[in-house]
């Protein structure tokens, strides 16, 4: 990665913040522009031709601003497009699914379940990440694609979000796993709420943080200077600039709306 390049993450929406935070946590000096694709979230409920192209889309225009790496902050996107980001780009690309299944493996005793969308369970790319590490291990996916819209609603920790928790964790709480992995993006934001319903037995994977130190250790240089991170949206900047600004505690400074 060049000297003075920024690293470019990249999401449909709000979700890709929870990799985002993190990373700016990891790499205090480096610069970082977030990428979502916030007009045309979500990717989970569509094919993976479409999320592809959308993937490639986003990927030329980060490149076109000057980032030396890409980390894909979406395991959708990262089930769907990692191959092909990383047949097209010269520069290093990161997805979020890799990280997650290591850190599975690590924590759990033998079964894992697997929240995600249902573009990442349909595609099985935990259970193939998991197997690959350790074929013993059970791993049971379930799709959970209304937590997209609560957190993109800002409704995380609300009632609604706790009893839609329930109803997803039941048949997860039944097989008795041991870890669970937050395989969307978008699910940290519902950590809480999530913690509420599994309880203190079960180990909450969360990828954002194992993707950061994947991404710590790939970048091998300290930047001079302050970093400038800049947000860029496909639609609806103030709403993202809400959702932003209360997820990070902080204000978004640089938004843009772009057209990809
Ligand atoms: N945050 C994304 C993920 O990690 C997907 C949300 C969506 O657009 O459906 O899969």
């Amino acid at each position: 990665m060049p000297k003075h390049s920024s690293i470019g993450i990249f999401d449909s929406g709000v979700g890709g913040l929870t990799v985002f935070r993190e990373i700016a946590r990891a790499l205090p000096h480096h610069s970082l522009i977030y990428l979502g694709d916030s007009a045309r979230v979500p990717y989970g409920t569509k094919s993976a031709e479409t999320v592809t192209r959308y993937s490639l889309q986003a990927a030329a225009h980060l490149i076109d601003r000057g980032i030396g790496m890409l980390v894909i902050a979406c395991n959708t996107a990262t089930a769907a497009a990692l191959p092909a980001l990383q047949a097209s780009l010269t520069i290093p690309v990161i997805g979020v699914v890799e990280p997650g299944a290591r850190a599975a493996v690590a924590r759990t005793r033998g079964r894992v379940g697997v929240i995600a969308t249902e573009g990442t369970v349909r595609s099985q790319a935990y259970t193939k990440a998991i197997r690959l590490i350790d074929p013993k291990i059970e791993v049971i996916e379930s799709a959970a694609p209304l937590f997209v819209s609560l957190a993109e609603e800002g409704w995380a920790n609300t009632h609604v979000a706790r009893e839609v928790a329930e109803i997803y964790l039941e048949p997860l709480l039944d097989a008795n796993i041991d870890t669970l992995v937050l395989g969307c993006t978008h699910y940290p934001i519902l950590r809480g709420t999530i913690e509420q319903v599994t309880g203190d037995k079960i180990a909450i994977v969360d990828s954002a943080e194992t993707t950061a130190s994947f991404v710590k250790s790939a970048v091998r240089h300290k930047p001079s200077g302050t970093p400038k991170h800049q947000f860029l949206v496909t639609d609806a900047e103030e709403r993202f600039r809400r959702i932003a600004s209360d997820f990070l505690e902080t204000e978004i400074e640089h938004l843009e709306l772009v057209t990809l």
